[in-house]
C-alpha cells in the first residue's frame, strides 16, 4: 500500500525521489507526492493518479533540492484527491509523509482546531504535520517535536518530516509499520521499502518500534523510544537493481514466473546444504521450540493461505501433526480454544500484511508463544513478531499476484513438515533422503511445467471472452485449484471458483453449461480415478473441460475434454509443480483481455489495512 521515500544529499534529489516512487508503484497506489526544502521555502507537488503525471508536474514546476520526501498513497480516511494527497504542510513550514492509520487523529484534528490550525485534507494525516509543528512553535527542535508528537499518538505510523527552517535535516520515526535509513556515500535516505533507494545504497538500517531518527546528508542518528541515542545494526540488503527491472519480460508477473527454478533453487539451498531437515533452518533455538509441538494452527490471508492449506496435508500425512489453517482476518476475531504445546505458523509474502500481524499478536495473548514466520522481505514486521523464522529467497516479488512467493512458501512449509517429522520420529534417514532427492529435483520440474506456456497460451485464447470459470482439484491439489481461481480473478477479472471436486455434485454442478469453463487438475495420485469419475460428471451436463494431467497418467483428451500434459508425477511435492500451469493460465488470460497484469484494479502489494 503506501510508500515512503526521503533523501538528504548534496545533488538535487527529485529525480531520485521520483524513481524511488517509481519502484514502489508495485505496492498500490492513488495518488503520489514530493515535498522538497529549497533555499527557504517548502515546495510540494502532488498528482492522482501514476507518478510519471507527478514527474511531469515536478519537471514543469522546475523542482529542485538536495533534501526531500515523497509518498504514494492508497487512500483510506478521505477520498482520492489530490488535497488528501501527501505530503501534508503545516503553516508552509514543515512537510510530511505518513504509512499507516492514526486511531485518535478526531481529537487530534478537535484540539489542534481549537489552537487555531487550519486543515485542508480528510486525512488522518495532517493531524500529525500540525501537532509537530504546534511543538515546534513552542521551542522544540524539529526532532525533539516529533518526539513529543509520536507519543501523543494512537494506532500505526512511519513517517518522514522536513521543515525549512531546518534545509539539511529529514526525520523519521516508526511504529507498526516499516520504515528503514538507508546509507549512502555523502548522502542519506529514508524508505518504506529497501527497493526505493537500492539505486544509491543496499545498506540499511531498519528502525525499531518505537524509534525515530535524524538524517543529514552526512549523518544517521537513531534514537529508540526512550528518544535515547541508540546503535542500530547496519545490514547489507540483497535486493538488487536488476531484481527490480523487468529485463526482457512484458510483466513482472510473467518475470517472477519464470524466475521460478531459481526461486526454489535459492530457498533450497539452505536445506540442501544443512544436509537434511536439520531444526536449524527454522532459527538457533528451533529444536527446543519444535521438539514438544502437539499441533499446528497456520494463519495466513489469500494465496498464503493456501499454502497453509498445502501445508495441513504434508503435516497431518508426514509429521502426523493434528493441522488447523485459518484466515487470519477470521482468526484473530474468533475466540480460539488454544492448546499449549501448538506451533503458531504465519506465512506472508510481505511480512506486512496487518491481518496476519495481529492474529499472531492474537495467539500470543492466548498464550501461543511458539510461533514461527515464512517470508520473504527481511525484519518485516511479522518476521520479527516471531520466535522462530524463514525466510523464503524469492527474491523482490513486484507483481500484485504472488506467484514464486508462494512456490517458495510450499518449500519452506514442506521443510518444516519434514523438520517436525524428524523430531517426532515419523521419518527415518532413508526417507529423509528420499524426500531431498525430491527437492533437488523441484527446479528441473518446474522447469518443465514452464515449457508448457505456449499451449497454455493457446487455450487462454478460449477463456478471454469468458465471464465465469470453476478450477476443480481434490486431496493436496484441491487448493491448487483454490489459488487457479484466485490468480485468474485477480488479473482478468473473469469470476473464478475453485473447488474440491468431490464437491461438485453438491451444489456447483448447477452452473456447469457449455458456457463454462472447467480447469481440473489431475495429478497421477491416489485420486485420479475419482478425478475421472467427476470430470464424466462435468462433460455429461456440456460443461468444458481443460485437464492438466501429469504425463504419466496416460489422460488422453476426449470430446470436449482437452489436455495438457505436466510433467511426470513427482509425488507429494506435486501442488508444487502443479501451481504453474495456473499461474500461466491467468497470466495469459489477462494478457489476451488486456488488464493491468501487473497492478490490477483495487488491489495492492501489500495490505496494511484491515
Ligand atoms: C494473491 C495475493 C494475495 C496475498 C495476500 C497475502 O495473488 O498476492 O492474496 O497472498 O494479500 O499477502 P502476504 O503473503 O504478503 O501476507
Amino acid at each position: 500500500m503506501c510508500g515512503i521515500v526521503g533523501a538528504a544529499a548534496s545533488r538535487d534529489v527529485v529525480p531520485f525521489l521520483v524513481d524511488g516512487l517509481k519502484r514502489l508503484e508495485y505496492r498500490g497506489y492513488d495518488s503520489a507526492g514530493i515535498a522538497v526544502v529549497a533555499g527557504e521555502d517548502v515546495r510540494r507537488v502532488r498528482r492522482t493518479g501514476r507518478v510519471s503525471e507527478l514527474e511531469a508536474a515536478a519537471a514543469a514546476e522546475g523542482l529542485h533540492a538536495p533534501l526531500g520526501i515523497g509518498h504514494t498513497r492508497w487512500a483510506t480516511h478521505g477520498g482520492v484527491t489530490e488535497s488528501n494527497a501527501h505530503p501534508h504542510i503545516s503553516v508552509g513550514e514543515l512537510a510530511l509523509v505518513h504509512n499507516g492509520i492514526i486511531e485518535n487523529h478526531e481529537q487530534q484534528r478537535q484540539r489542534l482546531q481549537a489552537l487555531g490550525y487550519a486543515f485542508e485534507s480528510q486525512t488522518d494525516t495532517e493531524v500529525v504535520a500540525h501537532l509537530i509543528h504546534h511543538y515546534r512553535a513552542q521551542g522544540a527542535s524539529l526532532l525533539g517535536a516529533l518526539q513529543r508528537a509520536v507519543k501523543e499518538l494512537h494506532g500505526a505510523y512511519a513517517l518522514a518530516v522536513i521543515d525549512r527552517r531546518d534545509p539539511g535535516v529529514l526525520v523519521a520515526a516508526r511504529m507498526g509499520c516499516p520504515l528503514l535509513v538507508g546509507l549512502g556515500e555523502g548522502e542519506n535516505f529514508v524508505a518504506s521499502d529497501v527497493s526505493a533507494i537500492v539505486s544509491a545504497t543496499r545498506r540499511v538500517i531498519y528502525l525499531e518500534e518505537g524509534d525515530t531518527a535524524q538524517v543529514t546528508r552526512d549523518a544517521v542518528q537513531v534514537y529508540d523510544a526512550g528518544d535515547a541515542p541508540v546503535v542500530r545494526e547496519v545490514h547489507v540488503s540483497d535486493v538488487s537493481l536488476a531484481s527490480l527491472e523487468l529485463g526482457p519480460y512484458r510483466h513482472f508477473m510473467q518475470k517472477e514466473i519464470h524466475e521460478q527454478p531459481r526461486a526454489l533453487g535459492d530457498t533450497l539451498e539452505g536445506i540442501v546444504d544443512a544436509g537434511g531437515f536439520d531444526p536449524a533452518l527454522f532459527g538457533k533455538d528451533a529444536a527446543e521450540v519444535l521438539a514438544d509441538v502437539e499441533s499446528v494452527q497456520i494463519l495466513a490471508c489469500g494465496t498464503s493461505y493456501y499454502a497453509g492449506l498445502v501445508a495441513r496435508y504434508w503435516i497431518e500425512a508426514i509429521a502426523g501433526l493434528p493441522c488447523a489453517v485459518d484466515i487470519a482476518s477470521e482468526y484473530r476475531y474468533r475466540p480460539v480454544a488454544a492448546t499449549a504445546r501448538q506451533l503458531v505458523v504465519t506465512i506472508s509474502q510481505s511480512g506486512e500484511t496487518l491481518d496476519t500481524l495481529e492474529a499472531l499478536k492474537y495467539a500470543g495473548s492466548l498464550g501461543l508463544v511458539r510461533t514461527l514466520a515464512i517470508c520473504n522481505v527481511p525484519e518485516s514486521a511479522i518476521p520479527r513478531a516471531s520466535r522462530l523464522v524463514f525466510y523464503t529467497r524469492a527474491g523482490a516479488e513486484i507483481g500484485v499476484a504472488s506467484t514464486k512467493a508462494f512456490t517458495t512458501q510450499l518449500v519452506a512449509l514442506f521443510a518444516l513438515t519434514c523438520v517436525l517429522a524428524r523430531l517426532r520420529g515419523r521419518i527415518d534417514a532413508a526417507q529423509e533422503a528420499a524426500y531431498l532427492d525430491e527437492l533437488r529435483h523441484l527446479p528441473g520440474s518446474v522447469q518443465h511445467a514452464l515449457n508448457l506456456e505456449p499451449q497454455i497460451a493457446l487455450w487462454a485464447e478460449q477463456f478471454a471472452p469468458r465471464q465465469h470459470a470453476l478450477f476443480l482439484g481434490r486431496g493436496m491439489h484441491y487448493p491448487i485449484a483454490l489459488e487457479g481461481a484466485l490468480k485468474l480473478k485477480e488479473i482478468s477479472y473473469i469470476h473464478a471458483e475453485g473447488y474440491p471436486a468431490g464437491e461438485l455434485k453438491h451444489g456447483p454442478l448447477a452452473l456447469v453449461d457449455e458456457q463454462m469453463p472447467v480447469v481440473v487438475i489431475a495429478p497421477n495420485d491416489a485420486l485420479l480415478e475419482k478425478v475421472k469419475s467427476n470430470i464424466q460428471e462435468v462433460r455429461a451436463r456440456g460443461g468444458q473441460m481443460y485437464v492438466f494431467a501429469d504425463a504419466d497418467s496416460h489422460f488422453g483428451p476426449s470430446e470436449q475434454v482437452q489436455v495438457i500434459r505436466t510433467p511426470r508425477h513427482v509425488g507429494t511435492l506435486s501442488p508444487i509443480v502443479h501451481a504453474i500451469p495456473v499461474q500461466l493460465l491467468a497470466y495469459h488470460v489477462a494478457l489476451a483481455r488486456g488488464t493491468d497484469v501487473d497492478k490490477p484494479r483495487n488491489l495492492a502489494k501489500s495490505v496494511t489495512v484491515e
